[in-house]
């Protein structure tokens, strides 16, 4: 066989696009009119045809040192080649203690154990778990309620599904987790439009815990879970003192504090965590995607010294916690984790985050005025643009942008009628400024 003939049966099979059921996409829209990227390399992205996409997403807020980077290339080739895969359970490999152990020196406050697993879906049902396995283990087997928010995004496991507020993610899935409530979100045009940073009003929209927790009585509830900055409905930004009462109101009640920072986590708000920026101490916290740079999937949940104290009772020979995962803590992706964290340190990137965050709010809020552009909205590397919806047709809009950037060379993302930026924390001022010229451009364009 000639060396071309595998390359022809690849093309043709790739041609056909029928068979990939993909997530989370409108399949026959897609489909019709699809875009495909090809290769990656630091900002950018090279479509199929050809041109190059300033990555004005970091992939999926997940690629934050930029793409294909060489250390971390590197370092999954090497343990690839060493040893590609070992048991976890009942058996251990260096890269897992060390990755955790490092892991540790950077956590805030006694947040020092981790328990790895493959996503944020994974991390979000784990810590449910672990919140159950904790309470039961102290004595309090009654705390089994779990409180989420509106316009959540916790992954789509059936706990994630059940935490997260997002009708459209669970309606089709059946009656899923019971005993679970939701706060309010936090999104309020009316009062906070065109914020930069945290907003000034809506603090006391953290009061209504304290009305669920008298409804539901304290002793039922196991955790309160909620992203520090809701990223996937929209860059949702906590009020002002807002994220300090959901923790006093969780610590006078016993209930453990959950941060889902799979967006949030790895500098994405110029400190290495949310709970770093606004100093807050969560009892949890999930992280997936800038863990490894998103170069091998990767999540984690890391828990406070006494959830796991708690846990590390009992007859010695017993397991303690009887959950994970085939591929906890995969020996390729504790190699990217550790290449990563080390690129991280190396290139400053958390702090270029927050000394690139006083131009990032300038460029994006210079759109304010712009034809349909209802709010605008930022923090650290991270900010929205909202559209007013078309009537009738609400989301259109926003695609029709998404679709238009792509096509002049800019990757964003839509979700609802918002426009959602997180660059890769190595993006230049000048990018910063080609991102929002071609998404201004854009939204001119798009009536
Ligand atoms: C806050 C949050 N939690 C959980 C998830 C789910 O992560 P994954 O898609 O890796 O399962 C996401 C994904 O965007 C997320 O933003």
């Amino acid at each position: 066989m000639s060396p071309a003939a595998p390359a022809r049966a690849a093309d043709a099979a790739t041609n056909n696009l029928d068979a990939w059921w993909m997530p989370f996409t409108a399949n026959r829209q897609f489909k019709a009119r699809p875009r495909i990227l090809v290769a990656a390399k630091d900002m950018h992205y090279t479509s199929a045809d050809g041109r190059s996409i300033l990555d004005g997403t970091a992939g999926m807020w997940c690629v934050n040192a930029g793409h294909c980077r060489e250390p971390i290339a590197a370092a999954i080739a090497a343990q690839a080649a060493r040893m590609d895969f070992s048991p976890t359970f009942q058996m251990g490999h260096p890269g897992g203690f060390e990755l955790a152990a490092r892991l540790a020196t950077m956590l805030p406050g006694d947040l020092n154990h981790t328990f790895f697993v493959n996503s944020g879906s994974e991390a979000v049902d784990t810590a449910l778990k672990i919140a159950l396995a904790y309470h039961r283990a102290r004595g309090e087997s009654g705390r089994q309620r779990f409180i989420g928010r509106e316009r959540a995004y916790h992954g789509v496991g059936f706990g994630g599904m059940a935490v997260g507020g997002i009708g459209l993610n669970r309606r089709q899935f059946g009656v899923g987790l019971a005993g679970v409530d939701h706060l309010p979100h936090t999104h309020d045009l009316a009062r906070n439009a065109f914020s930069r940073g945290q907003p000034a009003n809506g603090v006391e929209l953290a009061d209504i815990l304290e009305k669920l927790v008298a409804l539901h009585d304290p002793s039922t509830i196991a955790a309160v879970i909620v992203e520090p900055v809701a990223g996937s409905t929209g860059v949702l930004i906590p009020p002002k003192g807002y994220l300090e009462r959901l923790r006093q109101i969780c610590d006078k009640h016993g209930i453990l504090l959950i941060f889902d920072e799979v967006i949030t986590g790895f500098g994405r708000l110029g400190t290495a965590f949310a709970a770093d920026r606004f100093a807050i101490q969560p009892d949890m916290m999930t992280v997936a995607k800038g863990l490894t740079n998103a170069a091998v999937p990767m999540g984690a949940v890391f828990a406070r010294k006494g959830i796991y104290d708690a846990l590390m009772t009992g007859p010695e020979h017993m397991v303690e916690l009887f959950h994970g995962y085939t591929y906890s803590a995969h020996a390729l992706a504790c190699a990217a984790g550790l290449a990563t964290l080390n690129l991280y340190a190396q290139e400053g990137l958390f702090q270029r985050a927050a000394d690139l965050a006083p131009y990032w709010e300038d460029a994006v809020h210079s759109l304010k005025g712009l034809p349909n552009v209802i709010d605008i909205r930022n923090l650290g590397l991270v900010a929205a643009v909202e559209l007013e919806p078309r009537a009738g047709k609400p989301t259109t809009r926003a695609y029709d942008v998404l679709v238009g950037c792509f096509e002049a060379g800019l990757l964003v993302r839509a979700t609802g009628d918002i426009i959602a930026l997180s660059p890769p924390l190595i993006v230049s001022r000048p990018q910063i400024d080609q991102i929002v010229d071609i998404l201004g451009r854009t939204i001119k364009a798009t009536a």
